[in-house]
């Protein structure tokens, strides 16, 4: 919480901010765009946005226990002027702004939680919570978006209602907090026309964003599966039923999926993660358990696969006189952009960074996202942002969210919503 000021920091502005300050003045002298929200209009809020990111990043919580940082940032929004909703879908927050008599309305939402991992990045804010760590850049997302809040409100350059939305757990892979925000009424109480959301991406250079419409982010689910066989004596095997036969083979025909059932012009992975069976060579064992990662990008390809798995399974079970549980978890769904919402989101970074950083039909990602259940009952878009070329991945120990982005990142979301709610 302490907003020192270090003046190390403000000695150098990043080089990023000097050739995006250059794009987006350079665009604003053009007509058009010129009352819009420039990166430039952001930079002094570089040092605030830096403390309160670091500051977070040194305090992470888990999923549904963000109580500080939940109470962090709604103390941020009221002394800004916003109407704050505590206690969303646990512990997420709503911050409401309305400016003139416009009708229309626009979310925006950023996750709060961390993981359960120890730091390892060796930084001076490093965790101090041990075994937690804001390792996937929440940290940084809840700052970008308080850099637009605190920008929007001193600003006001729009007409209608802005939502912004502090989402608690993300992290969790089912019943996360969008879920829990949902069914809090999230959409009922607070109406959004169209909902936006944003993640960091290692291995892109910082200040580029990156869109795709359509299928996005993949939907994955878990399954959990035990064969049931009859344990015996290793040199008696015909008085019993091998589940590690019924499992070895079960790992080749699970393959068949995605080889011989899935569409080839769509995508999908099987990834047998875990195979737990015996505890001695002269036992053969009573039952053997495996997990199951199933990952897809259309709900026909992940209703097709969830029947295929359950079919093999028991099939192949009964074929060797096993049985077999099967406890098929559905995780996030697939994560789908509306053409509309992702052209204007790219039109508005265009604007903003230049082209060059705009980057559009960006490749789909494998991994998953709760945001996806918000773009089931809204037009939106979850838009990437580069964490810089070479930085570690997510989930990675030595992870950080790069600072170069908070005034990017918080300009991006102010002319968005001042383009979207334009009088
Ligand atoms: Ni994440």
């Amino acid at each position: 919480m302490s907003a020192t000021k270090s003046n190390a920091m403000s000695e150098h502005a990043p080089e990023i901010e000097s050739i995006l300050k250059t794009v987006s003045v350079s665009l604003a002298k053009d007509a058009p765009t010129r009352s819009f929200c420039t990166v430039h209009d952001t930079l002094d809020s570089r040092e605030e946005l830096q403390d309160i990111r670091r500051n977070i990043h040194q305090h992470p919580e888990l999923a549904f226990n963000e109580v500080r940082t939940a109470e962090l940032v709604a103390s941020k929004l009221e002394g800004w002027g916003y109407t704050v909703t505590r206690g969303v879908g646990g512990t997420g927050v709503v911050a409401t702004l309305r400016s003139g008599s416009g009708k229309r309305s626009i979310g925006i939402r950023a996750d709060m939680d961390a993981l359960p991992i120890h730091e390892r990045s060796g930084l001076p804010y490093a965790s101090v919570h041990e075994g937690k760590m804001h390792a996937c850049g929440h940290d940084g997302h809840t700052t970008v978006l308080l850099g637009a809040a605190r920008q929007l409100a001193r600003t006001r350059h729009f007409n209608g209602t802005v939502h912004l939305i502090f989402q608690p757990a993300e992290e969790i892979g089912a019943g996360g907090g969008a879920e829990r925000m949902l069914s809090d009424g999230l959409f009922e109480r607070f109406p959004c026309d169209a909902i936006f959301g944003l993640h960091n991406h290692p291995g892109v250079e910082a200040g580029t964003f990156m869109f795709r419409s359509g299928p996005f982010m993949a939907a994955c689910d878990t399954v959990n599966i035990t064969i049931r066989g009859k344990g015996g004596h290793a040199a008696r095997p015909h008085q019993s039923i091998d589940p590690i036969l019924v499992a070895g083979s079960l790992v080749m025909a699970l393959q068949s999926i995605v080889a011989r059932n899935v569409d080839p012009n769509e995508t999908a992975v099987v990834t047998i993660g875990t195979l737990h069976a015996g505890h001695a060579p002269n036992v053969i064992p009573d039952s053997a358990r495996m997990e199951v990662s199933v990952r897809s990008f259309s709900a026909e390809v992940r209703a097709s696969m969830e029947s295929r798995i359950r079919q093999l399974v028991t099939s192949h079970a009964e074929g060797y006189g096993a049985t077999a549980d099967i406890d098929y978890v559905r995780g996030y769904p697939v994560l789908v952009n509306s053409e509309a919402e992702t052209e204007f989101a790219r039109q508005v970074a265009e604007e903003l960074v230049g082209p060059e950083r705009a980057i559009g039909n960006f490749h789909r990602i494998a991994g998953s996202e709760d945001f996806a259940y918000f773009l089931q009952q809204r037009p939106g878009c979850f838009v990437r942002m580069g964490n810089g070329a070479n930085q570690p991945l997510l989930h990675n120990a030595g992870y950080d969210f790069n600072d170069d982005n908070l005034t990017v990142g918080a300009a991006y979301w102010t002319r968005l919503v001042e383009r979207y709610l334009a009088e």
